[in-house]
């Protein structure tokens, strides 16, 4: 029998779509976040998302390193509604606040946008996060940027997606000139022009024509471009990949749009594909088997935990991700690692800028809880259950320092601090054999800056960190390794769990460990 509850989470889940939005620095993923939230009526002004960007932090009570660089240190959420659809946008930050919470937040994500500059192409932190989703198998949709100023071709573009990256792509629609003489882009499924007005206008012109040769567009674009569009339509519908909405799913073909988001132009047609295409919130697995959405008992993970929101008491909160069920404010639920049940006080949800008390929220929504200190990386809460969610993957560091501190009798609360954030997730640490140094490991700068602020302001203690000249970090997995007789150029070390990991200074030195060690296994994450 359907219960009332089963209804309204079918209802609920079916209008949610969670996705994250991937991209190098610069391809404008700010900006197509601002005008997304603009056409949901999020916000109300652009500027506002990017105002996080620069050093206006008026009204922001974030911690103090982010005041100071005038950066978002940890992804955010925003939420908005958009034709019957409610829309939640996990944000990745870039640049040197890249760091391991980007890779996890996309753990939460059902989809994901891949952004790329027209004249750029897929540049290297977007295949980072590329790889990421890959592992995932989540969908993959790209919207490609810039088309106001003169870019590369667009068929170079979708080759270098298909050998950078190893996807197939299905362009949705086709530009039409670019740069200066950009006219807009031909939708392929309605058949129809979408023209480009040069700045930012909400409502867009479209002419319905009947396919490329309809006089109309050549009577738009020219004679010239209209014989360019015609040929590359025509090379696209005999030589292209052909739409397959399986494949989409799988992230095996990427459907591709072409627009230019500061001039807010083929944005809403985007949103609009999007929606439709990208996949509702997805079942996740679990030791208690795989757990769908519509399932009536509450339960999530938590994802990422984001410190010092507030500075004045030193909190921490907790982003977790709904799995199933119907979240309601103040609902007791099992925190399943230490086996008791908390109560679920004040759960936060995120608008922009704006953190609002949440009182219901369901599968594919994010909610904050505030932390005393009691979760963990990957934690599982459910409605009295024993649902422990797969772990959460650990991602290879590509920057290490030994760490030591100043004064040696304050060994006490480094240890203890160390071992905090560890959990926290926001370094790996390393320990080498002999004499048990200690190594840290992060795949951005800044978590080794707000690791010093942290321990500083949160520990009491001063430390020092030494870099050290590796790249690469290896989980080797091997019945009869011996540390004694590694290879130079690296250094063998363990893990928290007592796992061995290479560290290697060179792609020389990995392979060459890999080629003398044929029985080992070389692992990017922790097995
Ligand atoms: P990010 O978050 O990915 O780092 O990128 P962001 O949105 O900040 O955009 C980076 C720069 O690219 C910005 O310019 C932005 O205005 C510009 N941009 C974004 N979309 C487009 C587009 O469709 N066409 C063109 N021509 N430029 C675009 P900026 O000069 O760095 O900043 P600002 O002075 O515009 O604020």
């Amino acid at each position: 029998m359907t219960t009332q509850l089963t209804k309204l989470l079918e209802t609920e889940v079916a209008k949610r779509r969670t996705f994250a939005i991937i991209s190098h620095p610069d391809a404008g993923k700010t900006t197509l976040t601002e005008k997304l939230l603009l056409f949901g009526g999020a916000i109300r002004l652009a500027g506002t998302v990017k105002g996080r960007k620069a050093s206006k932090h008026a009204t922001s009570d974030w911690m103090e390193i982010e005041k100071q660089r005038g950066i978002s240190v940890t992804s955010s959420v925003m939420q908005f509604d958009y034709e019957g659809h409610r829309v939640n946008i996990l944000d990745t930050p870039g640049h040197q606040d890249f760091s391991e919470d980007t890779y996890r937040t996309l753990t939460a994500a059902d989809s994901a946008v891949m952004l790329i500059d027209v004249a750029k192409g897929v540049e290297t932190q977007t295949k980072k996060l590329f790889q990421v989703c890959r592992l995932r198998g989540i969908p993959i949709f790209t919207f490609i940027n810039k088309l106001d100023r003169e870019g590369r071709d667009p068929f170079e573009l979708l080759e270098e997606l298909e050998e950078v990256l190893g996807i197939r792509s299905y362009p949705m629609n086709w530009p039409i000139g670019s740069g200066k003489q950009f006219c807009g882009v031909y939708d392929r499924g309605k058949s129809q022009l979408e023209l480009y007005q040069g700045d930012d206008h909400k409502d867009i012109q479209v002419r319905k024509v009947d396919g490329v040769d309809d006089p109309l567009v050549k009577q738009i674009a020219g004679e010239f471009l209209h014989k360019q569009l015609s040929q590359d339509i025509e090379l696209l519908d005999v030589a292209g990949d052909p739409f397959d909405m399986e494949k989409v799913l799988k992230g095996e073909l990427t459907p591709v749009f072409f627009g230019s988001a500061v001039n807010n132009f083929g944005v809403q047609t985007f949103l609009e594909n999007f929606l439709q295409l990208a996949p509702k919130p997805e079942p996740r697995n679990s030791t208690a088997g795989v757990i769908e959405p519509t399932k009536e008992k509450f339960s999530g993970y938590v994802f990422k935990i984001q410190a010092n929101m507030n500075p004045a008491h030193r909190d921490r909160v907790a982003f977790l991700r709904i799995v199933s069920g119907k979240f309601e404010r103040g609902m007791s639920v099992k925190h399943v690692r230490i086996g008791k049940d908390i109560k679920l006080a004040q759960p936060q949800q995120f608008l922009a800028q704006d953190r609002d008390i949440v009182e219901t929220a369901f599968p594919g929504d994010i909610i904050g809880l505030f932390d005393p200190g009691i979760f963990r990386i990957g934690d599982s809460l459910s409605e009295g259950e024993e649902i422990v969610f797969d772990e959460l993957p650990t991602f290879s560091p590509e920057l290490f320092s030994k760490v030591s501190i100043k004064n040696a009798l304050k060994q006490k609360q480094f240890l203890k601090g160390i071992d905090q954030l560890t959990e926290e997730g926001m370094i790996q640490v390393f320990t080498t054999f002999g004499f048990e140094d200690m190594i840290l490991g992060v795949v951005g700068q800044l978590q080794f800056e707000v690791l010093e602020h942290r321990m500083r302001s949160e520990y009491g203690v001063d430390i020092l960190l030494q870099r050290q000249n590796y790249q690469f970090a290896r989980w080797i997995v091997d019945e009869k390794i011996d540390p004694g007789k590694f290879r130079i150029n690296s250094q063998l070390v363990k893990d928290k769990k007592g796992n061995y990991v290479g560290l290697f200074e060179s792609e020389y030195a990995l392979r060459s460990s890999i080629e003398k060690n044929p029985t080992a296994k070389f692992l990017t994450s922790a097995p």
